[in-house]
């Protein structure tokens, strides 16, 4: 990943292949954010009009390139766009700065070393600069032969290595608040980009034992504790909806138990994720146009996989426990049918009627396992419904749950984190079409409002009095389209940070 240093030096002496500068919309034109003064005074203060005269304008996700003025060691100076200028004595906020270090840092691919002079008015400030550094640094390239083809242009960033290392020009090596800002930002930026890594990785290479296999690796790595069920653990525990779903693969299911703890905490969560590596729909098998992206399924997997070991990593007071619910939903003579029957964890009986509502099955008896452990609250995360993807687009999550207050700060935490989110109702008047003629419960029910439905479903696997959310992260999972801010194409590992920001408000005493 990319190296971040900290660094006082001044602009016009730092050696670098391009110094960044933030530039946003005045009402009269381009005007410059603080930390490009040094070089606007080498340009004579000339660098706004020269801006606008090379047609920037200063919106998000602008960036410009200029030759940099006499004098300095840097060739280049690259101006980002922050968006609408903050008065002065304001603040560019968090997500603006991210965004802005995410586009330069992308733009930047193929480039060795970078300083970036961005509008610092607080550790906060830096924080988010490094964050959105390290995410929109990010590639995937583990696929593309080496070294990088001149030609032929890979979709994303032309083949480029990423930006490899970046001095933040005015953050203070030496002062605590600045050096724990970029530790934090570090941390949870490298969980979320292999978060992305899980993601992006394709599902011949990352079926539950092998997911499974490279949780050990990590874990151990980080102090983590780690138990895996396999199959035999999970048909002798009784696991009947993983097993069950993942019954028709080559490759055997998995439940991953993660456990951070720390000998100061106070609260205890739970975060569980669908881990689905590859969703064909099983024999309710998907038609093309809707299985080209189900390597993506095990997103909420990876973003509670990562979530855990940042936790770990931030040496946070509060222990979270991580479930990863892994399977592979394949069609085969051994699948299980529509019209099956299965036995969950806990005993209740669920007639699968689609065996494409697979994530539900296997969350259920994830959730089921984790409530016996009586944790203070309950996340899951998964990639759910199709339907919360109509109803939100692709980059906002839903925020469901058993407990309004808290669903909405769940929702609250994931805006300031920026992962947008949009609380949803699960209302009861939907609960009855989940009702099986012959078992418990009916894996599908009502269409219309299909991502409530799922959540209704978990629903009945939460005991009563343990807060629970369920994050639908269905659209947001995976970017199908051009990336954008900090967000790259494919994996984005979204929730990773809301799950952070959960544990971390937690631990001080927060939310809970
Ligand atoms: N993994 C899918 C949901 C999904 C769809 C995620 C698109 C990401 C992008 C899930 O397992 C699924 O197939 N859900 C069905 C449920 C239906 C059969 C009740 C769906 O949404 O169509
Ligand atoms: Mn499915
Ligand atoms: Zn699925």
């Amino acid at each position: 990943m990319t190296a971040l240093t900290l660094s006082t030096a001044a602009a016009s002496s730092l050696r670098a292949d391009v110094i960044v500068v933030g530039v946003a919309k005045g009402t009269a034109g381009p005007v410059l954010a603080p930390g490009a003064e040094a070089v606007d005074k080498a340009y004579d203060g000339k660098l706004a009009a020269t801006l606008e005269t090379l047609g920037a304008r200063g919106g998000e996700g602008e960036v410009t390139r200029l030759p940099a003025p006499s004098g300095f060691r840097t060739p280049v100076v690259l101006a980002v766009g922050l968006g609408t200028a903050v008065e002065s004595g304001g603040r560019y906020d968090d997500e603006t700065l991210r965004g802005a270090a995410g586009c330069a840092a992308r733009a930047l691919a193929g480039s060795k070393k970078a300083a970036f002079s961005l509008p610092l008015a607080d550790a906060a400030a830096l924080g988010a600069v490094a964050e959105g550094t390290l995410l929109g640094a990010y590639a995937f390239d583990a696929y593309k032969s080496a070294p990088a083809p001149r030609r032929g242009r890979t979709a994303e960033r032309g083949g480029k290595a990423p930006l490899a290392e970046v001095a933040l020009l005015g953050a203070k090596p030496r002062d605590k608040a600045h050096k724990a800002a970029v530790a934090r930002a570090t941390a949870v930026a490298e969980e979320l980009n292999r978060a992305r890594d899980l993601i992006n990785t394709p599902s011949n290479d990352l079926d539950p034992q092998a997911f499974a296999a490279l949780a050990s690796t990590a874990a151990k790595e980080h102090g983590v504790k780690i138990q895996v069920l396999d199959e035999k653990a999970l048909a002798k525990g009784g696991f009947g909806g993983i097993l069950g779903v993942g019954v028709g693969s080559a490759t055997p299911p998995r439940l991953v138990r993660l456990s951070y703890t720390s000998g100061k905490a106070k609260k205890s969560l739970a975060f569980v994720g669908k881990g689905i590596t590859y969703d064909s729909g099983g024999l309710s098998l998907k038609p093309v146009g809707h299985n080209e992206t189900m390597k993506c399924d095990m997103s909420g997997a990876a973003a509670v996989f990562a979530a855990v070991l940042a936790a770990a990593r931030l040496g946070l007071d509060v222990n979270v426990t991580g479930w990863l619910a892994l399977a592979e939903n394949m069609p085969s003579g051994s699948s299980t049918r529509p019209g099956d029957v299965l036995r969950m964890y806990g005993g209740k009986t669920v007639e699968v009627l689609n065996t494409d509502a697979e994530g539900r099955l296997v969350l259920a008896d994830a959730i089921t396992k984790a409530a016996e452990e009586r944790p203070d609250a309950i996340v899951d995360v998964a990639t759910l419904t199709g339907a919360m993807m109509i109803a939100l687009g692709g980059r906002f999550f839903g925020v469901m749950g058993n407990d309004d207050g808290f669903r909405d700060a769940l929702h609250t935490l994931s805006e300031e984190v920026g992962e947008p989110s949009w609380p949803m109702p699960l209302p009861d008047h939907l609960r009855k079409s989940l009702d099986s003629p012959i078992a418990d419960l009916q894996n599908i029910g009502e269409r219309r409002g299909g991502g409530l439905v799922a959540g209704i479903f978990l629903r009945e696997f939460v005991p009563d009095g343990t807060p629970w959310a369920h994050l639908d992260i269905a659209g947001p999972a995976f970017n199908e389209g051009a990336p954008f801010g900090y967000t790259p194409k494919g994996g984005t590992g979204t929730a990773v940070r809301t799950l952070v920001g959960l544990a971390e408000r937690v631990a001080s005493g927060g939310v809970l």
